[in-house]
């Protein structure tokens, strides 16, 4: 089937989740699955930039259901704030596809914790993640739904093994940064060997949105208003560098192109910018070893432990 990522298939009656959604990539895929006839439960951690974000998605898309987005307060770093939306999630039904794609781009310089004291970044983008899709495991099954995990091409470029996932030694923001990628990565490769085993009928897809940054993107109020100096700065690395707007689009395609199967890698055609391609992870990311050390690491960290069983009898049901 060709695939146009201005264009997608019709989406009415589908319900997805999006972490992140007030801002960058997760703002655009809302958009663009808004654009397409889906309710989007748009996630953030901040009321008043939510607001703005789904205001923003009311203004741009005129013909857009008054009910296409719902409002969901979701700290992805903080394990209760993981459960409490997950939950409500799960009382409104099936859910068609979650992107778990919040995320601390920029590290702190120094070591932060989290009130359940894991590592602020690998809590933020690997940890909160690993939780929240487990805790929509049920949710999804009920729906044949899928799970987009979002990548990184840093994970190539410097393929850490998080031997020590917390950074308690040698913390750099760098490292900090892939090594919360390459756990986020193998989650996606590992969710997809066990939902396999297990015969849930779940998706887990891994996507990356090559290099996007905020100056090459359409500014909106409220989502996306860079200075001069980052719209001059980002636009010298045009060759490189998309918007994020466009950035989006191998995420949306991972979460909807019915095509896609679960353990794929997709991201934008020149690995850093371009339409979506199917791709090959990281080595280090594809790893069963690592990726199941990883796994115990989460469910110990977390304390969630995906119901693949309940998953799989609702898998059955269907
Ligand atoms: N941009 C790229 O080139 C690129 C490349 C590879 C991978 N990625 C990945 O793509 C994802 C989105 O990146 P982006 O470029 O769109 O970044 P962004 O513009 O900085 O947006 C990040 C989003 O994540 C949210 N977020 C951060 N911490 C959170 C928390 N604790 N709980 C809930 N939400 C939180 C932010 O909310 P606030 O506004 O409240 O901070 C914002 O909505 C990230 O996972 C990133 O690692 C991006």
């Amino acid at each position: 089937m060709t695939w146009d990522p201005r264009s997608l298939p019709d989406l009415s009656g589908r319900v997805y989740l999006v972490t992140g959604s007030n801002a960058g990539l997760g703002y655009f895929a809302s958009e663009q699955l808004v654009r397409a006839g889906a309710k989007v439960l748009m996630s953030a951690r901040h009321p008043n930039r939510l607001s703005a974000a789904r205001a923003a998605i009311r203004r741009r898309v005129v013909d857009a259901a008054p009910d296409a987005t719902e409002p969901l307060i979701l700290d992805t770093s903080n394990l209760g704030s993981v459960r409490s939306a997950a939950a409500s999630v799960r009382g409104r039904g099936g859910l068609d596809g979650v992107l778990l794609n919040a995320g601390i781009v920029h590290a702190p310089k120094t070591r932060e914790t989290t009130i359940d004291g894991n590592e602020v970044v690998f809590a933020t983008n690997a940890l909160g993640h690993f939780a929240l899709a487990g805790e929509l495991l049920t949710a999804l099954a009920e729906a044949s739904g899928r799970m987009v995990w979002v990548g990184s091409m840093s994970t190539a470029l410097t393929p850490y093994d998080p031997v020590d996932p917390q950074l308690k030694d040698g913390y750099s923001a760098w490292r900090a940064y892939v090594q919360s990628k390459v756990a986020t990565t193998s989650f996606g490769f590992e969710a997809d060997r066990r939902l396999r085993e297990a015969g849930v009928r779940v998706e887990s897809v891994v996507a990356h949105p090559g290099y996007s940054t905020g100056g090459r993107t359409p500014g909106i109020v409220g989502v996306n208003e860079p200075s001069r100096a980052k719209r001059f700065a980002d636009n010298l690395q045009a060759v490189a560098a998309q918007s994020k707007e466009h950035g989006a689009w191998p995420l949306v395609r991972a979460l909807t192109d019915p095509d896609i199967e679960g353990g794929e890698f997709w991201g934008p055609r020149t690995g850093s910018r371009g339409e979506p391609r199917r791709q090959t992870a990281a080595k280090v990311t594809r790893d069963p070893e690592i990726a199941a050390r990883l796994w115990s690491f989460a469910e110990t960290a977390t304390g969630v432990r995906w119901p693949f069983a309940k998953a799989a009898s609702l898998s059955a049901h269907r």
